[in-house]
């Protein structure tokens, strides 16, 4: 794309001016302001400073040594050594006309292409899905689309948290409490009442407490860990139930995985994982227990090992073996590192989890580096955290009465609620397509909402701000796509070009520039994990395309005006479509 050339060029030039330099810091980016062109590079100013050069002077050398002359106007050196380029109708008029013929959407594959297991949505098992495992499952599975469109391998693994402590508790429950009948009906209500059931009888402060309930239950997980045959089997019906409620909802959601390796699978491992790092002196015993401590190498500062309390620094040791031999999601973790390394040769593994885990991500990783050094020297670990779902009184999202929301009732809310938007815009069509408009509609709301704000920040839910059919809503970019689809539809053309120069009002020109900034929003996205910025692009295209409509006809223009519109047409239709999919949003065919 042009921005790759652009960058290829400059490279190029510089290590004619500086040979053996490292150009990988040398980036081109869209213009921030069509009045300084359509590209922008900033970063020979950087370079400058480490060349001890005047940055001005370092950007005349590099366009004397670059060649834009068919592609671009002559780049213009501004302020302190920007460069900015401004295209010429004619690679304009060449791009869209290429991309309209079905040769790329504005991107390219990579040329280094990477392998990156990603891990993600990773709930417990027997306990239903609430609303807070929706930003892991949503976030995760955007990256994982985008990634791949960009070429690079992608691994997807669903590390089910099914060997917890919540094991022996359920056990205890299902032996003494079951209710089958509930059990057929709701198998996640039942566990779950079963669960909290027992929790409350294990604890002394609560009124339903029976004395050595809690001993009873760590008696039933340490028989499923030793391999019982009955609570095994009991184990694996909970697993069973709960993986089909999994199931019907990553359907739902339109998210799939590679893998389902979940926590127990690693359970063979960990006593010779546990057993190794202590060999190898990264981990040592304390009060019985095992656990990696700091190693002294870091400035306590950066030291995941040490906490300040009171001023002072304290050993915060990361426990991977309790002292009643359990082991725990830390041993666990270090045991699937080790395991994808081998399986897969990651370049990149990408954990995809709420915020409050960064001190476990940041011990694991540590841990792991002193553990296996030359595995770790292979591979980049990434935790890509989130913030929390508030309600609108800014607590964390809950139902009235306190409990935590179901994700499958959220996801009914929102399909009954952009019913009701669809039946007031659309009473002509019929209850069928209403009801599916209704699907993707409700659906998309619920994850553009997720998606778009930084992923680290909070964010409140709102049905009637997710749902509005203007603003930055899935509602009205959906609608946007089935405007631009229609035009096409109607036109019935497919053998569309843009004449050189043909496109000349400031509406045709903001949207076709904006067209061909898909690729770097692409990159950008992945670079930095975030899929709002995909969101925000897809939203400013929508915008400009709504813009556009409204001020220049298409189908009423005089040739060769009518081609090019049109042609931006069927952009649009495009590039908000693959950008939808990428975000695991459909597009309906009208709304
Ligand atoms: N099951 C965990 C939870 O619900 C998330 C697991 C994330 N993945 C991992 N390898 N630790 O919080």
């Amino acid at each position: 794309m042009l921005h790759t050339q652009i960058q290829i060029t400059l490279r190029a030039a510089i290590r004619e001016i500086a040979p053996g330099l490292d150009t990988g810091s040398i980036q081109v980016r869209p213009a921030t302001d069509p009045k300084f062109g359509d590209y922008q590079c900033n970063s020979l100013i950087q370079l400058a400073r480490e060349l001890k050069k005047n940055p001005r002077q370092l950007a005349t050398e590099v366009l004397a040594r670059s060649d834009f002359s068919d592609v671009f106007e002559s780049p213009e050196i501004a302020g302190p050594g920007y460069l900015n380029f401004r295209l010429l109708p004619a690679t304009l008029a060449r791009v869209l006309t290429t991309a309209a013929a079905g040769n790329h959407l504005f991107f390219t594959p990579t040329e280094t292409p990477r392998t990156l297991v990603i891990d993600y949505s990773s709930p417990n098992v027997a306990k239903p899905m609430h609303v807070g495992h929706i930003r892991s499952t949503i976030l995760g599975a955007s990256l994982a689309r985008i990634f791949e469109l960009l070429g690079h391998r992608v691994i997807t693994d669903n590390h089910i948290g099914d060997w917890g402590t919540q094991f022996g508790m359920l056990l205890v429950g299902w032996k003494t409490s079951l209710n089958r009948e509930a059990l057929l009906q709701d198998p996640l209500s039942e566990m779950e009442r079963i669960y909290k059931l027992i929790n409350a009888q294990s604890d002394p402060e609560r009124p339903g407490f029976i004395e050595g309930t809690r001993e009873q239950a760590r008696a039933e997980l340490v028989a499923l860990q030793a391999g019982d045959p009955e609570n095994l089997a009991i184990w694996k019906e909970m697993i069973a139930l709960s993986q089909r409620q999994f199931d019907t909802i990553y359907g739902r959601l339109g998210v799939r995985f590679d893998h389902v390796l979940g926590e127990s699978f690693y359970n063979p491992w960990l006593q010779a994982t546990v057993d190794d790092l202590v060999k190898r002196g990264v981990a040592r015993e304390s009060q019985g227990a095992w656990a990696i401590f700091s190693d002294g190498t870091l400035p306590p500062k950066d030291d995941p090992f040490l906490t300040q309390r009171d001023g002072e620094w304290h050993p915060n040791p990361f426990l991977i073996q309790k002292a009643d031999g359990g082991f725990n999601y830390a041993s666990t973790d270090l045991a699937t590192a080790q395991y994808r390394i081998e399986t897969w040769a990651p370049t990149d593994i990408v954990y995809v989890t709420d915020g409050r885990q960064q001190l476990h991500f940041q011990q694991l990783f540590a841990s792991f580096a002193r553990w296996k050094p030359e595995a770790a020297a292979t591979v980049r670990m990434h935790h890509i955290w989130f913030g929390s779902i508030l309600g609108e009184d800014g607590k964390p999202l809950k139902t009235r009465s306190g409990e935590n929301i179901r994700l499958s009732e959220l996801l009914d809310e929102a399909e009954e609620r952009a019913l009701k938007v669809v039946t007031e815009k659309r009473p002509d069509l019929d209850d069928a397509a209403r009801r599916e408009i209704a699907r993707m509609v409700g659906l998309g709301a619920v994850k553009w909402q997720d998606l778009l704000p930084n992923r680290q920040s909070d964010y409140v839910f709102s049905w009637d701000k997710m749902l509005a059919l203007t603003g930055n809503t899935a509602p009205y970019v959906q609608y946007q796509s089935t405007r631009a689809g229609k035009v096409v539809r109607d036109a019935g053309e497919t053998n569309l070009v843009v004449a050189p120069g043909s496109l000349t009002e400031s509406a045709e020109l903001a949207l076709a520039r904006h067209l061909l900034y898909f690729g770097t929003t692409l990159e950008g996205a992945v670079a930095e994990f975030r899929p709002n910025y995909l969101c925000n692009y897809l939203f400013e295209l929508a915008s400009l395309y709504s813009r556009f409509y409204e001020q220049c006809p298409v189908l009423k223009a005089e040739e060769p005006i009518r081609s090019a519109r049109l042609c931006l047409c069927v952009l649009t239709t495009r590039v908000l479509r693959q950008g939808l999919s990428l975000l695991g949003i459909e597009a309906p065919e009208v709304m």
